[in-house]
């Protein structure tokens, strides 16, 4: 294996789009503010307009000084030295040829902020170009396909360039702080462990909620929809970082290997059962945060049977979790922005009290908050104070994890350890496949019984179905 050099180059491909306008560059400014960049490492940005150097770096000051709190004229100074620009067409080797004499043999990570439609030919042409060289890394965002076998194929059109472990596939929920803080809470903590199972634990809900409507994203959005652009990915990845096993150690592989395990695991959804087991919903006008806002297909313009919510049933058929279902869901315009994890444990097995004291029981629950509030909450019973029988309440001992200092950008992180070749916190090409595979599955069983969106009000919790999904089993989710 070739020795790895410092990277020299980071290229971004799409570099006046909207993931480097609103995530990449600023995630690099503050990278440079806090003196996390290497010191010769320069970023070029690269797409068809034919911008000069001179008119790029003056569009990134206007980004930054629109999306940076406090842009520093000194850091802005020296990230702006690192800046250069190269017009590309990325699906052609000719078109490559501008960018390959500016890079001659540097190092270099190439991101792809592109349609992933185009993966394919990009690598076909980076490589004949001659800039797919032994050290150069790429990286790619989601979605990674629209089913398994449109993801297989990217996959595969990659790898014939770059081998796996050059490849960083981006699920920018892992480079969020509370969602490594999972992995703290779970394995460096005696106490969860030997409760963390179907002996104690009842159900699991994962939660994420978006007050935001699909807007002007419509045109990917409609081919994809709730299951496809949030599911398969970010709701997965939280779902094996909960579900998966002690790993040996907390590198790359070894946690990856642990989550493919979990996704192996997921008991496939069948035709017959689709109904009772998932929900999809497609938001109405309604007023979301005391503004009316429009349906989605008012936005679209056109019919669409795109869902805009899902809740589902998930089971994990292995010993540590079987009977213990992960109740999933996640939705567009629904009344608040929140992404939560919540564990909840079983019913007490019996009461010393009497009856007057088991009215107040809450079974225990520890509620992980990732969004928009960062806190992780252990619900406890104890006793009410005072002389009047036993009484007990619920209370929440809670642990913030808001130490008053900026929220990072996931990309923050990611960008980072692309930089230091850290793949832990990037997505392996079997965990992608697999979570295709189980998604496929539900996709399938949706147009095997033509189960159509059904409406909720904008501003409300999604359909009646959400809700009935939890009672047939006698639970309800925490919001209610
Ligand atoms: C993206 C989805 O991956 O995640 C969007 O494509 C969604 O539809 C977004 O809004 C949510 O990310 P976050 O970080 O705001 O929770």
């Amino acid at each position: 294996m070739a020795e790895q050099r410092t990277i020299e180059r980071l290229v971004i491909f799409g570099a006046t789009g909207d993931l480097a306008e609103r995530m990449l560059l600023p995630s690099l400014y503050y990278l440079d503010a806090d003196k996390l960049l290497p010191d010769g490492l320069r970023i070029v940005g690269s797409a068809r307009s034919k911008l000069d150097h001179d008119a790029f770096v003056a569009k990134v000051h206007d980004v930054l000084k629109r999306r940076v709190e406090g842009l520093a004229e000194g850091v802005w100074d020296r990230f702006s030295q690192r800046l250069d620009y190269c017009p590309a067409d990325v699906t052609r080797a000719e078109g490559l040829k501008q960018l390959a004499d500016h890079l001659g043999a540097a190092s270099t990570i190439f991101y792809l902020a592109l349609s992933p439609s185009l993966y394919g030919d990009v690598c076909r042409a980076l490589d004949e170009a001659g800039l797919a060289c032994g050290d150069c890394r790429i990286v790619l965002e989601k979605p990674l396909g629209h089913d398994l076998a449109s993801s297989r194929a990217i996959n595969a059109e990659v790898a014939a360039v770059f081998e796996e472990r050059r490849v960083f596939r981006v699920d920018h929920y892992l480079g969020k702080e509370t969602v490594q803080n999972l992995l703290a809470l779970r394995f460096a903590n005696t106490l969860f462990e030997p409760l963390w199972n179907n002996l104690a634990i009842d159900h699991v809900q994962i939660t994420v909620a978006e007050t935001e409507g699909v807007g002007d994203r419509w045109p990917y959005y409609d081919e994809y929809g709730a299951l496809r652009d949030m599911v398969q990915n970010h709701m997965l990845q939280l779902l094996c970082l909960v579900a998966m096993e002690p790993p040996p150690d907390a590198g790359a592989d070894s946690v990856r290997d642990e989550k493919v395990k979990v996704l192996k695991s997921l008991k496939p959804f069948a035709a017959p059962a689709a109904q009772q087991l998932s929900v999809r919903g497609q938001y109405k006008a309604g007023v979301v945060e005391g503004k009316q806002v429009k349906s989605y297909l008012e936005e679209k313009g056109s019919e669409s049977s795109t869902e805009t919510f899902v809740a589902l049933r998930a089971d994990i058929d292995n010993w540590r979790w079987a009977g213990v279902p992960f109740f999933l869901r996640t939705g567009k315009r629904l009344p608040e922005r929140r992404t939560q994890i919540v564990i909840q444990f079983k019913a007490l097995p019996h009461l010393i009290f009497g009856e007057r004291a088991g009215d107040d029981v809450v079974a225990n629950r520890l509620v992980i908050d990732l969004q928009p509030d960062e806190d992780i909450s252990l619900l406890l019973m104890n006793r009410r104070p005072g002389l009047a029988g036993t009484r007990l309440q619920a209370l929440p001992l809670s642990l913030s994890l808001d130490d008053g200092g900026r929220r990072r950008i996931a990309y923050e992180r990611l960008l980072l350890d692309v930089i230091h070749d850290n793949p832990a916190l990037f997505v392996r090409r079997d965990e992608v496949e697999l979570a295709w595979a189980w998604i496929d599955g539900i996709a399938d069983s949706w147009s095997d019984v033509a189960a159509q969106p059904k409406p909720y009000a904008a501003g409300s919790w999604g359909p009646a179905g959400a809700f009935a999904l939890m009672e047939r089993s006698g639970r309800a989710w925490l919001d209610e």
